[in-house]
């Protein structure tokens, strides 16, 4: 498959999982609807394509330093997460957000918890769309040629650091919010990514 026809394929599928998505969402907004839907659009993304590498791994071959599938991923991913980074900033950046869910304390989660875990959230939020930007910058032959392997490799190892970072933002808002279905699954998503990393460490290991 040619990268243009794999861009079209992901764009497609990208607007049929907005479009149905946000339809389907039980919020009142559209922001919103956009919010969620790009929000989970971005870490779908972010964990397959960080999880082309361990899965060659163990299968036994040895990933190469450049895998396009995995940028052209990557890139869909970064793309619903400035998506999202906007509809966020719309959604939970006002007084009516703040009263609703940072003000206002439930039995389990009182203000003082309740007010770092917004204030982690937005940072993060903004920490991941500077990383997002920077791999969007470096995600071509041109820059790979530029940077060398060595540093281009080392800059696009801060894709781990968004996909935990978004992981650790989407279970603060989620906590906020209340919400423990999207919760448990951000969860069980993290534990299948960390499971599969630590097969591929075991079977990279093996063929060593
Ligand atoms: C590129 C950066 C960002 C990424 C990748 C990201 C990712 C995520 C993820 C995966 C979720 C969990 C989805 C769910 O609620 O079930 C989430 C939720 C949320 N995020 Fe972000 N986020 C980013 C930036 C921001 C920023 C800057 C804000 C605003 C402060 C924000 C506000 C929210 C809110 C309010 C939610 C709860 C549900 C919703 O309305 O979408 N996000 N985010």
């Amino acid at each position: 498959m040619t990268r243009i026809r794999r861009h079209l394929g992901l764009l497609v599928a990208s607007l049929v999982a907005l479009t149905v998505g946000a339809w389907l969402a039980p919020y009142v907004t559209a922001w919103e609807r956009v919010s969620v839907v790009s929000a989970w659009l971005c870490l779908g993304f972010l964990a397959s394509a960080l999880l082309i590498g361990p899965l060659q791994r163990i299968r036994g071959d040895d990933p190469p330093l450049n895998i396009y599938l995995r940028r052209d991923i990557g890139i869909w991913a970064a793309l619903h997460g400035l998506l999202h980074f906007y509809a966020g900033n719309v959604v939970a950046m006002n007084s009516v957000y703040v009263a609703a869910f940072v003000r206002t304390p439930t039995p389990e989660l009182p203000v003082t918890i309740r007010d770092p875990l917004f204030s982690f959230g937005a940072t993060a939020g903004l920490v991941i769309a500077i990383i997002f930007l920077l791999l969007l910058a470096i995600s071509s032959d041109r820059a790979l040629r530029w940077l060398g392997p060595k540093k281009w490799k080392w800059l696009q190892r801060s894709a781990h650091a968004s996909l935990w970072l978004t992981v650790t933002h989407g279970i603060a808002y989620q906590l906020l919010e209340a919400r423990m279905l999207p919760l448990l699954a951000t969860v069980l998503l993290s534990i299948w990514v960390i499971a599969t990393q630590i097969r591929a460490r075991r079977a990279a290991k093996q063929l060593n």
